[in-house]
């Protein structure tokens, strides 16, 4: 057994049963109070999902197993101190709640280059795919018709008992990680380079190799790759991707079927694609301007135009947060250092400062600033890679990496089945005293 399962089943065994313990001793201590705006708008604030991964705070941002990224930046194994983290590290601290080291770093990578195996019928599947099909369709298919080797579903038609499911879950994951910068390549050059596949190269990194396989190779590319996949990682367990996967494996489906929902989520607009959205909307901005460098009124003319046709500024606002996101300062510093006088790049920062005081004075949006998407996009245009439609498949393959090790966890605790209640229109009326 590798170190990192080991590990694993060592943790996973003593916080079962306190999980048990916790529902036994405890099950009907109430923790928060349901009101109708919370049902009926989106289930917002309700406490009713346990994470381990990862935890939101409104004004702070995102904290993995109680790291902000700058944290991260800091303390996980990295190839030289002025690199990004090895994402790889970040799923070993999700998993098991402490910094690894360069040696558990190098053992994951080590793995996931011997699991990287993609059988013919997948490759046939995305080769079906007609080239106007988005990537995330190819990639979510994709997913589906790697279930065929799903050791979780052999398991449990072998007659798995259930304290065994976390085992053969492991081996999903861990195989899944492993193929998905190979899918997310071959999609890549399907639609973009007329299917000429570049093979990976064994001496690279879990994120570097994504970008070799893309078609990028610098050691700056490599960076901005190992910074974008550890950001993307985890978002707690309440967003639409991380909640769909965690939904549908609580129905015991597979680790494939259950991560191919939640990227199904993630391809919505208010969610993963709001990256693209955003460069088209620059894109948009620029032509019906004529100018690749707006002025700031400029600018706000535009955003107060998209405003007026019902539309979002798409990457500005969220469910949670009510401050900038740390995962758009973490880009924006990427950018300072590395992608000086890029003219698309200055739009994405003007916007920083036209589009709050717009949002903010509409007088209903919560959340006036930056989301992780509002940058994204324009770092990968920076690089070359400017094939907007595939970048969610980039915020995809990042995901992975908390949804997985979240729903391992899932397993090992043995959670049940996710059923909330729901009620007709005259039942919330007759709450409401209407
Ligand atoms: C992320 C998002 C879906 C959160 O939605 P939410 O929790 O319902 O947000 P709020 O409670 O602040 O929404 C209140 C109102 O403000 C509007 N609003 C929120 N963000 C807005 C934005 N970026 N531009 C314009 N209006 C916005 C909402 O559409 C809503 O309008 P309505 O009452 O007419 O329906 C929303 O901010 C949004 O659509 N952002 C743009 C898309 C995006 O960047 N998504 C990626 C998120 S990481």
């Amino acid at each position: 057994m590798s170190l990192l399962k080991t590990k694993f089943v060592e943790k996973a065994v003593p916080a079962a049963a306190d999980f048990k313990k916790l529902l036994k001793e405890y099950g009907n201590v109430e923790i928060g109070k349901v009101t109708i705006e919370s049902a009926l708008e989106g289930m917002k604030g309700i406490p009713a999902l346990l994470c381990l991964t990862s935890k939101l705070d409104s004004n702070e941002g995102i904290r993995f197993r109680g790291y902000s990224i700058p944290e991260l930046q800091e303390k996980l194994p990295k190839l030289s101190p002025n690199d990004e983290p090895l994402p790889e590290g970040l799923f070993y601290l999700m998993l098991l709640g402490e910094i690894p080291t360069m040696s558990d770093v190098e053992e994951i990578s080590k793995e996931w280059k011997k699991r990287a195996i993609i059988p013919k019928h997948v490759y046939a599947v995305i080769d079906a795919m007609p080239k106007e099909s988005a990537p995330m369709a190819d990639f979510s298919a994709a997913i589906l018709a790697l279930a065929t080797e799903s050791e979780f579903l052999k398991a449990y038609n072998a007659g798995v008992g259930k304290k065994d499911y976390w085992d053969s879950t492991y081996e999903d994951a861990m195989n899944l990680l492993a193929q998905l910068p190979v899918i997310a390549a071959y999609i890549y050059r399907k639609h973009f380079f007329n299917g000429e596949v570049i093979a990976a190269d064994p001496s690279l990194d879990w994120s570097a190799n994504l970008a070799h396989m893309m078609g990028f190779d610098s050691p700056e590319i490599y960076k901005l790759f190992r910074l974008y996949l550890t950001i993307h990682a985890d978002h707690e367990g309440g967003n639409v991707s991380a909640h769909a996967t965690h939904l549908v494996a609580s129905a015991l489906s597979n680790p494939y079927y259950s991560y191919a929902a939640g990227m199904l989520g993630l391809a919505g607009p208010l969610h993963g694609y709001a990256n693209q959205e955003v460069i088209a909307w620059v894109q948009d901005m620029i032509k019906e301007i004529g100018t690749e460098t707006p002025s700031k009124q400029q600018i706000h003319d535009f955003c107060e135009k998209t405003i007026a046709a019902g539309r979002v500024i798409p990457g500005y606002g969220h469910a949670v947060l009510r401050k900038t996101d740390p995962r758009f300062e973490a880009q924006r510093e990427f950018a300072g250092k590395y992608c000086e006088g890029d003219s698309f790049i200055q739009i994405i920062n003007d916007l920083y400062e036209v589009v709050p005081p717009i949002l903010g004075s509409l007088g209903k949006v919560k959340n006036p600033w930056p989301n992780v998407d509002a940058y994204s996009g324009s770092l990968l245009m920076h690089y070359g890679i400017k094939e907007a439609p595939f970048y969610t498949v980039m915020f995809g393959v990042s995901r992975a990496l908390g949804v997985l090790a979240s729903i391992l966890w899932d397993r090992a605790l043995g959670m049940q089945i996710e059923r909330p209640s729901s009620f007709t229109m005259e039942w919330f009326k007759e709450k409401a005293g209407i």
